[in-house]
C-alpha cells in the first residue's frame, strides 16, 4: 500500500521505517519537497520520496499525521480534505503549546486534537495512535517487562482494525478505547509520559496495562 506521512520530523521518519518494513511504499508530505529536511527524512527512512502534502495525500491509500500541532491545520489545508476522504488517517499529534517554555496541552477536557483533526477531515477515518510514546519506540518497542500497551481511539471500526493490525505487526499489544473523543484521555496521557521524561531525564519509557481482561 502507499502511505503518506505528513511531516518530516522524527515521528514521520520512525513510522516510515516501520511501514517500509511491512512492505509499504512511503511518500512524505512536506511544505518543501526539495528542501534539506525532506532530503534528511527520505535518507533516514531508507526508501521513500517527498512530495507536496496534496500530492502525498492524493497518492496514498492511508496517511499518518505527524506534524507539529502548531502547523497541523495548515498542513491539512495543504493536503486537502478531499484528497484524504474515505482514507484512514493515523493521528499521532499531541496538541502541545510551548509558549511558556515547558510544554502543556493547548486543548483538552471538552475536546482534543484527535476530534479537531476529525472535524478538519470530516470524510476521513481518523484514528488516534502512537501519541503516548517516543518516536524511537513506535516500531518494535523493546522494553524490560515485555510489549507495552498502545491505546487507540477512532470512530470507524474498520479503520481501527487496520491500526490494531499495524500495531500488532510493530510489536505492540493494543487496546481500542472507543470513539475519537477518547483522544481526550490519550493526549493527557502523553503529557504524563512527557512529565515523567522531564522529571527523570529519561525518554524510553512506555505504558503497560496489567491485569487486562482476556
Ligand atoms: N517526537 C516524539 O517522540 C513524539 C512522540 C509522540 C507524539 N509526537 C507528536 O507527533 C507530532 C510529530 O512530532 P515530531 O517530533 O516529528 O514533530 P516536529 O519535528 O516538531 O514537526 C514535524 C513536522 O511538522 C511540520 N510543521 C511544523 N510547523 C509547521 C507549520 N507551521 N505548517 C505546516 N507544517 C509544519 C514540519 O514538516 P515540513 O517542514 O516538512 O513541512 C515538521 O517536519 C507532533 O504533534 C508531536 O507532538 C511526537
Amino acid at each position: 500500500m502507499k502511505v503518506a506521512i505528513l511531516g518530516t520530523g522524527v515521528v514521520g521518519q520512525s513510522l516510515a521505517r516501520g511501514f517500509l518494513g511491512l512492505g509499504h511504499e512511503i511518500v512524505f508530505g512536506t511544505r518543501d519537497p526539495g528542501g534539506a529536511k525532506a532530503k534528511d527524512a527520505v535518507a533516514a527512512a531508507g526508501k521513500a520520496r517527498a512530495a507536496t502534502h496534496a500530492d502525498a495525500a492524493r497518492a496514498a491509500d492511508f496517511a499518518v499525521l505527524a506534524t507539529a500541532w502548531s502547523g497541523t491545520e495548515s498542513a491539512l489545508q495543504l493536503a486537502g480534505a478531499a484528497n484524504l476522504a474515505g482514507k484512514l488517517v493515523i493521528d499521532v499529534t499531541n496538541p502541545l503549546d510551548f509558549s511558556g517554555g515547558m510544554p502543556k496541552l493547548a486543548v483538552g477536557h471538552t475536546t482534543s486534537a484527535g476530534e479537531i483533526v476529525q472535524r478538519w477531515l470530516p470524510d476521513a477515518q481518523v484514528v488516534k495512535a502512537f501519541n503516548i510514546v517516543t518516536a524511537t519506540h513506535m516500531v518494535g518497542p523493546q522494553l524490560p517487562g515485555g510489549p507495552p500497551t498502545m491505546f487507540i481511539a477512532g470512530n470507524d471500526a474498520q479503520a481501527k482494525r487496520q491500526v490494531l493490525d499495524i500495531l500488532d505487526r510493530f510489536g505492540w499489544e493494543s487496546i481500542d478505547i472507543g470513539g475519537i473523543e477518547g483522544a481526550r484521555l490519550l493526549e493527557p496521557l502523553a503529557m504524563l509520559w512527557i512529565t515523567y521524561g522531564f522529571q527523570n531525564n529519561h525518554w524510553t519509557h512506555a505504558f503497560k496495562l496489567l491485569g487486562r481482561k482476556q
